[in-house]
């Protein structure tokens, strides 16, 4: 069945022409002719219908008049016509024509219908001997056993006669169905003229052209908010791209001051065989400053892939509380933590931004560091604070940017990246959570905030605060 299916959809597809255009053309077409075809047909019946019932009613006036004029006196032989109905005849209970028109005189009864008493006038039709089609009216002319009866009729008109009606409505259907394919093929062209233009545009768009858009026709059909969504997504694509070729830049111009050493430390060793120590020369030439931008891109990119985090229960403060245990003792970390602050995400990645915090503050801090965590309207917050000179509020946002180093930094360690707050970000909004620089009345202060899990009761009641 469904091979049946699908070879209907295939031969489907092959007779149906491949333009838009084309097809619905064709289709409304076909419904058009359909439509007008039972219109003509409802309308043909109703024309006969009503045209024949007029006649009737002319037919039965005439009929009546001259029952009436049987039952009162005795009616002419030769009956006078004087209306359209020209077929009128006069007949005994035994079928003897006792009166007649003109038209019919001689001739036998035009009918064999008789009329009941309860239903003593009937339409009918009948034969003419030269084959026309006649519509008669027969009436009773008296309730008695004998009683004579008046057949009264006309020819049917020629309009009404055979199929001319038919053909006239036929007629009159020609035109519109020979205009209809072009007014709609128009409409359907004017409808589909923006889709056209879309097209023509998005094949100009390329890697060196991501500015342009594709043009966006007036209203708010589904063509136009199809045009903004294109729009919408070649911007996406131009800032990821523009992303993408900063960052590669970046990299290429944050590696050439590393290298650049290697190759000084190198040349020296080369210039001098046998002069230096070749284990400080090796030393020195692999520089920690090379290996740190390195690795720091590599987690960069294994972020930027979008892996999701393996998903484990972490409980931060335990976690921030074993990172700062590991970090040098100067300046002090003084820690503050919750009996339990449990986080859904990975153990590494967060111990990543810990470690990351708390580097940075104790390069910046004059004389402590403070770490803590709290759990706060479903949320686990955790922040970093040192008495450094802190972060002008200009700069609270450029310094989660890639390679982003303010001069103070530079001038303390020559040797850091510029990537660690843009990979502890990138990590906190994989963990659905937030990583900023917040108001601090001394020094900086970073906050982590990320959606609290539910999970089993603390294990352990840790200490609230310690100094490590
Ligand atoms: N606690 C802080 N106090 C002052 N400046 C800071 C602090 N933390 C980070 N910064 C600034 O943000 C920059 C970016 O930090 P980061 O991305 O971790 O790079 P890196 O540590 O390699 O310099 C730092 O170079 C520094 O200028
Ligand atoms: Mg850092």
């Amino acid at each position: 069945m469904i091979v049946g299916l699908l070879r209907s959809r295939v031969t489907a597809t092959c007779v149906l022409p491949q333009s838009i255009q084309a097809r619905c053309t064709l289709m409304v077409s076909a419904a058009v002719l359909v439509c007008l075809a039972l219109t003509g047909v409802c309308l043909t019946m109703a024309i006969r219908q009503v045209a024949e019932a007029a006649l009737y009613d002319d037919i039965e006036a005439v009929a009546a008049r001259w029952a009436a004029e049987a039952r009162e006196g005795r009616p002419p032989r030769t009956i006078p016509v004087t209306a359209r109905v020209d077929h009128i005849q006069i007949v005994d209970a035994q079928g003897l024509v006792l009166a007649a028109s003109r038209t019919v005189v001689g001739l036998p009864p035009l009918t064999g219908l008789r009329p009941t008493v309860r239903d003593r006038v009937r339409e009918t039709t009948a034969r003419r001997p030269d084959g026309r089609l006649l519509l008669l009216t027969a009436v009773r002319v008296s309730p008695g056993a004998g009683s004579r009866y008046v057949y009264a009729g006309l020819a049917e008109p020629p309009v009404l006669a055979g199929h001319r009606l038919e053909l006239v409505m036929a007629a009159l259907a020609v035109p519109i169905l020979l205009l209809a394919p072009r007014a709609i093929a128009s409409v359907v062209g004017c409808t589909l003229h923006p889709v056209e233009a879309i097209r023509a545009r998005m094949r100009e768009i390329g890697g060196r052209t991501l500015n342009l858009r594709v043009p966006v026709p007036p209203g708010d059909d589904e063509i136009a908010r199809l045009a903004r969504a294109v729009n919408e997504m070649l911007s996406r694509v131009e800032r990821a791209v523009t992303q993408q070729r900063r960052f590669a830049y970046d990299a290429a111009h944050e590696l050439r001051g590393p290298i650049a050493g290697l190759r000084a430390v190198l040349e020296d060793a080369l210039a001098e065989p046998g002069a230096g120590d070749p284990a400080l020369t090796y030393r020195r030439a692999l520089s920690s400053e090379l290996e740190a931008i390195v690795d720091d891109l590599l987690v960069l990119a294994q972020l930027r892939k979008g892996d999701p985090a393996p998903p484990e229960q972490v409980d931060l403060g335990a976690l921030a509380s074993q990172v700062a245990a590991a970090r040098p003792s100067r300046p002090p970390i003084r820690v503050g933590l919750p009996p339990c602050a449990w986080v859904r995400g990975s153990r590494v990645q967060l111990a990543r931004v810990v470690e990351n915090l708390l580097a940075n503050a104790q390069r910046h801090a004059r004389s402590r560091v403070e770490l803590v965590v709290a759990n706060a309207d479903g949320h686990t917050m955790l922040s970093v604070t040192d008495d450094g000179v802190g972060i002008a509020p200009q700069d609270r946002e450029r310094v989660f940017e890639r390679f982003t180093r303010l001069p103070d930094a530079r001038r303390r360690d020559p040797s850091g990246s510029g990537l660690g707050l843009a990979i502890s970000r990138e990590i906190a909004e994989a963990h659905r959570g937030t990583l900023r620089v917040e108001d601090s009345p001394v020094g900086a202060r970073f906050v982590l905030r990320l959606p609290g899990a539910v999970a089993s009761p603390c294990r352990n009641a840790r200490r609230r605060s310690e100094a490590c």
